[in-house]
This record gives C-alpha cells, sequence and structure tokens, in this order.
C-alpha cells in the first residue's frame, strides 16, 4: 500500500484537495464560539491541504500560518491566496521551524491526524502541544471508531438494491449497476482489511478502542486511525491536554456517545495544559 505523503502530495489529490471551499459544520461551529477572541490569536492551521478554511479563519485572526507536509498542497495554497497569507512545508511529527509557545490556536481539521501510526500520533500531540502557548487551543478531528454505520462499509448485507415498484426497468438496471459497484467496493475493502479477519472485525478493533482500517478515504489506497471518543480522550490528557469537549461534524457541542456516532467523525477542542 502507498504512503500517505505520496497520496496527498500527487497532483490529482491536491487539485481535488485545492477545489474545495466549504466551511464543515464544526468548523463553523468553532467561528462561532471563539468570536472576537480570534482577534488576539496566533493561528496555525496544520494539514492545511489545499487552503480550504485559510479563507475562513486567516481574516479572523492576529496571524495565521498553513502548513502541510505534502509540498503540492502547499503549492496550491500559494496559488490560491496569491502571497496573501503564510504557507509553509513541515511534518506535524516534528516542527523544527516553529519554536515553543508559538501559537493560541492549532486547527488540523479534516482527520490529518488519523493519517499515520500510533505512535506517530502521540509524538504530534507533544508536538501540538510544544508549540502551543500555555492554554492555548488545539482543535481536531477524527475518524470514530464507534461510528454506527462503521460495519457497513464492509458488510454485504447493508445498502444492497432496494426495490420500488413506481419505479420502472431503467431505474432497475442504474440500481443492479450501483448494487455491484457497492459489491465490488465492499469486497475490495474486505480484501484490504484481511489482517484483521475474524468473525467481526470491526469488533475486534472495538475492544482495543483504537485501530488502523482501509475504508474509502484515500480510494482505499491507504489505512486510517480509526479511535473512540473515550480513547481520544485518554490520548489527550496523557499526552497534556486539558478540558477536553467533543463537537459532531455538524457542530453540536455534545459529550452524548449516542448523538456522536451517528457521524464518522468526531472534532475535539482541548487545551495545552502548561
Ligand atoms: C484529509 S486532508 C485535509 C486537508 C485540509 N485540512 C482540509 O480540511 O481540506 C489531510 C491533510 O493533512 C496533511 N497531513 C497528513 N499528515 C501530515 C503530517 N504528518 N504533517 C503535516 N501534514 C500532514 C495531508 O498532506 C493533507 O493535506
Amino acid at each position: 500500500m502507498l504512503d500517505h505523503k505520496i497520496l496527498y502530495n500527487s497532483e490529482s489529490i491536491s487539485d481535488e484537495y485545492a477545489k474545495r471551499d466549504y466551511l464543515e459544520g464544526a468548523e463553523s461551529a468553532i467561528i462561532k464560539k471563539f468570536g472576537s477572541r480570534f482577534k488576539k490569536m496566533d493561528m496555525l492551521d496544520m494539514g492545511v491541504g489545499g487552503g480550504r478554511t485559510t479563507k475562513y479563519f486567516a481574516p479572523l485572526v492576529k496571524s495565521y500560518i498553513g502548513a502541510d507536509y505534502a509540498p503540492n498542497m502547499i503549492t496550491r495554497c500559494r496559488v490560491k491566496y496569491r502571497g496573501k497569507y503564510s504557507f509553509m512545508e513541515s511534518d506535524v511529527r516534528s516542527m523544527n521551524m516553529f519554536g515553543s509557545n508559538m501559537f493560541d490556536f492549532v486547527l488540523f481539521s479534516y482527520n490529518g491526524i488519523d493519517s499515520f501510526s500510533h505512535e506517530d500520533r502521540f509524538a504530534a500531540l507533544k508536538e501540538i502541544k510544544r508549540v502551543l502557548r500555555s492554554n492555548g487551543y488545539l482543535y481536531f478531528s477524527s475518524h470514530n471508531l464507534n461510528w454506527e454505520n462503521l460495519s457497513d462499509l464492509f458488510n454485504f448485507k447493508s445498502g444492497g438494491m432496494g426495490t420500488d415498484k413506481k419505479n420502472g426497468s431503467r431505474d432497475f438496471i442504474r440500481l443492479l449497476g450501483s448494487s455491484i459497484k457497492s459489491g465490488f467496493k465492499k469486497l475490495r475493502l474486505n480484501i484490504l482489511n484481511r489482517n484483521l479477519r475474524s468473525k467481526d472485525f470491526v469488533q475486534h478493533l472495538k475492544e482495543k478502542q483504537r485501530g488502523l482500517i482501509y475504508d474509502n478515504s484515500l480510494n482505499g489506497k491507504a489505512s486510517v486511525y480509526y479511535i473512540t471518543r473515550a480513547e481520544q480522550i485518554r490520548q489527550l490528557e496523557d499526552a497534556g491536554f486539558k478540558n477536553i469537549t467533543t463537537y459532531s461534524r455538524n457542530g453540536t457541542n455534545t459529550g452524548n456517545e449516542e448523538k456522536l456516532n451517528e457521524d464518522g467523525w468526531i472534532y475535539y477542542l482541548c487545551e495545552a495544559d502548561k
């Protein structure tokens, strides 16, 4: 399987990210929460990709740096914002160019933190804590291992062909085509995840509370980290973060697991305890 950096740095994936222009509900929620407090904050937008979040956050904060380890993403950002904001190549696991206590707010949105191993995740959290000022904020999203529809990605019985008596034969053919396509996708994901083969491998991961899964991210070419909310909170505390709260993808600030598990991702807001 391919390295994440090679995939993110490819022309096609960086072009695709550079086209994105919207804001996630959870990102709008944090903008609303911080409001005019952003004016006094130095912000690092880590894993900035093609600069999707830049136009929303950069004008609000005192200073803004977008960073990414994929040089092609940084090039896309520089072209898109034509020198207006600062963009730098940097790997979150070792941010040598940034001194300690430089930022008040680090954003690592859209699950960039799920691109590496368990050990590297801890290194990344420690590095983020280092560059944050005392009580500085980290806001990031991560794949939710307790997502209620996770098993459906691999389960041949789910999402099968529906029948609708009102539809004619053309719709039947369309449905048949999409069912075959979805069947192949699931077969591929089952093969890719074969190292986890057990009667119910999602259950197996859930017992561990974290693990790498091949899902449809990056076209199934690299695995991504999934984690339960409880385990993520434990990891953040171990890495030196406090006041941890969670947001659903649509921006609801809640600790209600049932509500959070409706989404494939959870957003975490926490503060550097130093
Ligand atoms: C899913 S994309 C999200 C991009 C952007 N934040 C957005 O929301 O559109 C994840 C980004 O994280 C970057 N990334 C992954 N691992 C990284 C690392 N170790 N250091 C810096 N950036 C990383 C990737 O290059 C990619 O641009």
